[in-house]
């Protein structure tokens, strides 16, 4: 399969159907609506007033949530279609939401230029060592805490996964990792881990992952 996702989002039209082809079913919108609220608990050490990195931003649906819950978030996504709708959609924030075209693999600060970031839905559609090329480029934007989202790999996600072949419906991850890549992900990335939350583990390999900077 060669998609590519460094250059699928940067379709208009991949942009404008990003929230409605995922979030709008009944099950899209318990796990939209999940995802937010442990966005932000994993927020919650940073001061409120405090700026997040958002990398990338996508449509700046997690952003939103951040804002709403007091925080000025810096979007970066490498596709300036997916930004465009954030504008439109986070337009009422003002200056407290602000954003850039960036390639994360290609480090877009060496200096951090914000108190925290958030890494989500992005690391799981690369092989481990692009996770890592990408994962220290959004470090890098960061002061302490780093927050990452990754799909977990386990012997029931396995089974899943098949099962989910098997009546036709793609994984959406590609890249699943175990425990140990995890590690090895956040040590090359000069971080550690401090905390996670599974996503309702039964139905969704989802995990946020809380780190802090070595
Ligand atoms: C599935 S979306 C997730 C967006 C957002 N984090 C969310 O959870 O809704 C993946 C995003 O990663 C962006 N992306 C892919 N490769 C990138 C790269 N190398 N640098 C920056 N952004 C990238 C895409 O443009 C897309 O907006």
């Amino acid at each position: 399969m060669n998609w590519n996702p460094d250059e699928h989002y940067k379709s208009r039209a991949v942009a404008a159907d990003y929230d409605a082809s995922r979030f709008s079913s009944l099950s899209g919108r318990v796990f939209n609506r999940l995802e937010k609220r442990t966005v932000t608990k994993c927020f919650s050490r940073l001061p409120k007033g405090s700026t997040i990195a958002d990398a990338p931003c996508g449509t700046g649906r997690l952003a939103g949530a951040l804002l709403e819950a007091g925080y000025k978030v810096h979007g970066l996504d490498i596709s300036e279609a997916m930004l465009d709708v954030a504008r439109q959609r986070l337009g009422s924030y003002g200056k407290n939401f602000t954003c850039e075209v960036a390639d994360l693999k290609k480090r877009p600060s060496s200096e951090p230029i914000c108190n925290g970031a958030l890494c989500a839905r992005v690391l799981m559609h690369f092989s481990l060592d692009q996770q890592i090329e990408l994962l220290t480029g959004v470090a890098q934007l960061s002061r302490s805490v780093v927050v990452i989202n990754q799909s977990l790999d386990s012997g029931y996600q396995r089974f899943r996964r098949r099962l989910k072949r098997w009546l036709g419906n793609q994984p959406p991850a590609r890249f699943p990792v175990s425990d140990k890549d995890i590690r090895i992900l956040l040590e090359k990335s000069s971080l550690r881990e401090v905390k996670r939350y599974r996503l309702l583990p039964l139905v969704s390999e989802a995990v946020y992952i809380v780190a802090e900077k070595i």
